[in-house]
């Protein structure tokens, strides 16, 4: 029997996990449930006889893949796969997939809502300021960051964005005026919402050059990744230019530094929060069982990243 292993540190809601053992069950598959572990090992030892695993954040690494004496398929129920050892899978003839845009709505509204909460100097009461009027730069207009162009544009915000992958036209049916280089963004816009992948390429490519030809009220949201942020160069704008301010779906590793010194200018979330809710666990969760079914049913390979 095919056996599905679900294996999340950072669990789905039940809804989510209940939706994928449906879609599994109706297919005739076992589906085993790891949830919250503290210890890679534990992953390593569930992995050992299971057809296919489901994952979110979780890092499936070369140990991991070893493990997997009958794995076939990898599928990372959510966007960015930077947490699978890619080269590994292939070695071993895994496929791996992820679920693009299942859960794009939460991570949108998630950076739309830092943006009013850093506006609005975080409730405490006093005068802030409205996005209504300002000027928003989309790094990277992928699912996440053209949803976030469509509610900012709700806001009343001018929006503005940069990917070199994808054609001006694209960018601009969305009402989004698409500018030529990552500088030019920067230099054009109070907020940035920054959605490029964590890879060699991107790994520490925000840095201090980059962040200080914003303009005043320079604000930078980043529901991405930690690692595309050179952190000595985050700190520089901090000391550099008071009217900067750092908001990031998960804190960069100088956090405690960051909050001691400019408290107000900083919010970090506790843990990765933009597909924290139930809609983006149950749409991601359940694309990747049906992925899995397609999979081995039929051999089915679209989302395959490797
Ligand atoms: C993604 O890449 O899809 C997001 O970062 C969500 O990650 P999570 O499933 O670990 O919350």
């Amino acid at each position: 029997m095919t056996k599905v292993l679900i294996a999340t540190v950072k669990p789905f809601a039940p809804e989510a996990v209940e939706g994928i053992r449906k879609v599994c069950l109706d297919a005739g598959y076992e589906v085993l449930l790891l949830e919250k572990y503290t210890d890679q090992n534990e992953l390593v030892k569930a992995v050992v006889d299971v057809d296919a695993l489901i994952i979110r954040s979780d890092k499936v690494t070369r140990e991991v893949i070893e493990a997997g004496n009958n794995l076939k398929i990898v599928v990372r129920a959510g966007a960015g796969y930077d947490n699978v050892d890619l080269a590994a899978a292939t070695e071993k003839n895994i496929v791996v997939m992820n679920t693009p845009g299942q859960n794009s709505d939460a991570v949108a509204e998630l950076a739309i809502g830092m943006m009013v909460f850093q506006a609005r100097n975080k409730f405490n009461g006093s005068s802030g300021t409205e996005l209504n009027g300002k000027t928003l730069g989309i790094h990277a207009f992928g699912n996440v960051g053209q949803r976030v162009a469509k509610i900012a544009k709700g806001f009343g915000m001018k929006v503005f964005a940069f990917d070199p992958f994808i054609a001006d036209d694209k960018i601009e049916d969305h009402g989004v005026k698409a500018l030529q280089s990552v500088e030019e963004l920067y230099a054009s816009c109070q907020y940035i919402s920054v959605h490029i992948p964590a890879n060699k390429e991107t790994s520490k490519s925000l840095g201090y050059k980059l962040l200080s030809g914003m303009p005043q009220g320079a604000t930078l949201v980043n529901t991405a990744r930690k690692e595309v942020i050179d952190e000595d160069g985050l700190m520089e704008m901090f000391k550099n230019r008071e009217d900067f301010s750092y908001l990031s779906d998960i804190a960069p590793d100088c956090a405690t530094d960051i909050m001691q010194k400019y408290e107000s200018r900083a919010f970090f979330t506790p843990k990765k929060m933009g597909a924290q809710t139930a809609e983006a666990n149950i749409n991601a969760g359940i694309a990747a069982a049906i992925q899995i079914k397609n999979f081995i049913e039929k051999g089915d390979t679209t989302f395959q990243v490797n």
